[in-house]
């Protein structure tokens, strides 16, 4: 039987719609903004520059109630096994639960055996983290470590990355470095600087399995022990749900800090994966940026669903993909610590929306998850936003911006900075949803002194369509709470998402074949006569690879190396 389609139920609003602009939604209602914004939660978000009407967002409210999404997402806090591929719950939400952070009364949270076994595994990692800041885990010669290495990648990396950045301010703890590619590069730059004598390395793999990871881990532990030699257990931590092959590796049970399999990958910065960044803002600020998640988790499990903010947030989502027919999302926080977080964001969404079989195996009957990509603001301005403004396809747009930045160079100096930052903003929203026209280009030319053939030659280039859509989320300052409440925002937006979609979000069988087929390259690569079944482009490239003239040196004869 063929599933609905989330685009057939909206096409009616969509066609409607697609003939008025933005301007004229915004003319026909001065109460726009009150209607389409919501400020709880510590956020505000303003959804009045998206491209919908009353009637569209109630057909969205809809499609929300058919899909069962308030069943859908108790299932998920209360860890009904949800990812069934994996055949796992799905309790991330749970990682950020007891110790002081306030929680409703009453059932609606996971098993309490789960919350159990969470908190004391974070009282170890968080206790050993105030030790590293202490100095009471110190280096192999008893001084304090200076610095320390995280090695992973993926969820292991991007979310303590990110986070630490996000941060800056308040990391007050050894510096923190991440490695995470395999390309020998990112280790040899980022330990360059670093005295493996007051280093201390921590391995994060989920798995403890993935390729890079391990390959990055082995040089970084031969990189320590020409230094400290057999003392370098103790230069070495690991976060993993694999306890056997921490071991294997030689990594002491003491110093391994673990999770469990229903903590998925990119959901796992809330586990021991934040230690690197537990070291470097330290305990109160960890558990402060877990309450503020957890607050934003409350918000989820009980707003109404048209007062829900990651509702809101997936709704939009589903009318940008299904109802505009959407591909492209940019995410631009207006705040250069959140520089990572477009990345962050990518592996959230895509990974988890990135799916093209329902949760029974069946063809999705709509298009999935948008092609996430981003960069803080203003910079993306100088270099992308042209095509945002101007370019044949639409790019709907989030932007993210704080009432206050944190810290100034110069006293005084902070609130002219914060002032450009918030105008080019608004700025930058204004101009994607109302344009200029032709003819208030011409005006404004002609009011500049253009001569008529200038105004002639250059007004069509000077013109902005508009009607290009955008949401704008607002919160106070970015600290520690602010940051768990945006992430959990934006984790269940994309689970919203899912819900409507019919797809499990928390699997990712995708990423598998690629790493499978390098596996069966490697080996060509050292002989190439083991190339012998690959296709005919893959053999060009290991012959072209394994030759000893630089590939730069061609003489231009147009040999294709075939021969
Ligand atoms: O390749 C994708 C992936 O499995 C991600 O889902 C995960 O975050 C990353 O690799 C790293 O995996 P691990 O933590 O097991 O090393």
């Amino acid at each position: 039987m063929r599933v609905p389609s989330l685009a057939d139920a909206l096409s009616a609003h969509a066609a409607r719609l697609a003939a008025t602009h933005l301007r004229t939604l915004f003319s026909q209602d001065v109460h726009r903004f009150e209607r389409f914004s919501c400020q709880t939660a510590g956020l505000l978000i303003d959804w009045s520059k998206e491209k919908l009407d009353e009637e569209a967002w109630q057909a969205l409210l809809d499609l929300a109630k058919a899909a069962d999404l308030e069943q859908a997402r108790d299932a998920m806090l209360t860890g009904e096994p949800i990812n069934s591929t994996e055949g796992r719950a799905v309790l991330h939400t749970a990682l950020r639960t007891g110790d002081g952070i306030s929680s409703p009364k009453g059932g609606g949270w996971a098993p309490a055996a789960v919350r159990q076994e969470i908190s004391d595994e974070r009282d170890r990692f968080l206790a050993f983290a105030e030790q590293v800041r202490e100095g009471a885990v110190a280096a192999c010669d008893g001084a304090p470590f200076t610095d320390v290495v995280n090695i992973g990648i993926g969820g292991s990396d991007l979310g303590p990355a990110m986070a630490s950045r996000a941060l800056a301010p308040f990391c007050d703890g050894p510096n923190v470095h991440f490695i995470a590619n395999v390309d020998g590069a990112d280790a040899v730059d980022t330990l360059r600087s670093l005295d493996p004598a007051r280093t201390l390395v921590l391995v994060a793999s989920k798995t403890f399995t993935t390729l890079e990871t391990l390959t990055n881990s082995r040089s970084v532990r031969a990189w320590l022990e020409a230094s400290v030699g057999e003392k370098v257990g103790s230069h070495l931590a690991a976060l993993s749900t694999n306890l056997d092959a921490t071991t294997a590796f030689g990594i002491a049970p003491e110093r391994v800090f673990c999770f469990w399999d229903y903590v998925g990958g990119r959901y796992s910065l809330w586990s021991a994966i934040g230690l690197a960044l537990a070291i470097a803002i330290g305990r109160t600020r960890f558990m402060e940026m877990l309450a503020g998640a957890h607050a934003l988790d409350v918000h989820f499990a009980q707003a109404p669903l048209d007062a829900n903010l990651p509702v809101i947030l997936g709704l939009i989502g589903i009318w940008r993909r299904n109802g505009m027919g959407l591909s492209a999302h940019a995410v631009i926080p207006y705040e250069e610590r959140l520089a990572r977080f477009p990345a962050y964001l990518q592996q959230l969404d895509m990974e988890s929306n990135g799916k093209a079989v329902r949760r029974d195996g069946t063809p999705v009957s709509d298009r999935t998850g948008m092609l996430v990509f981003g960069e803080p603001g203003t910079n993306a301005q100088h270099s992308f936003f042209q095509l945002c403004h101007q370019g044949t396809d639409i790019v709907a747009m989030d932007v993210l911006l704080g009432r206050h930045s944190v810290g100034e160079l110069v006293e005084g100096r902070g609130a002219e900075h914060h002032r450009n930052l918030v105008a080019n903003a608004l700025a930058q929203t204004r101009a994607l949803a109302f344009g200029r026209t032709q003819s208030e280009t011409r005006e404004q030319m002609e009011t500049e002194g253009a001569s008529g053939s200038e105004v002639a030659a250059l007004s069509a280039h000077k013109s902005f369509p508009g009607d290009r859509p955008s949401t704008t989320i607002l919160y106070d300052q970015l600290d520690p709470a602010t940051l768990g409440r945006l992430i959990a925002l934006y984790e269940h937006k994309v689970f919203v998402e899912s819900v409507l979609w019919g797809i499990n979000a928390f699997d990712q069988w995708g990423v598998e074949l690629g790493k499978v087929m390098a596996k069966s390259i490697t080996p060509a690569l050292d002989d190439p006569h083991k190339a012998g079944a690959f296709d005919a482009s893959t053999k060009g490239l290991i012959a072209a690879l394994s030759q000893d003239a630089d590939i730069g040196a061609s003489d231009g004869s147009g040999d294709r190396g075939d021969g």
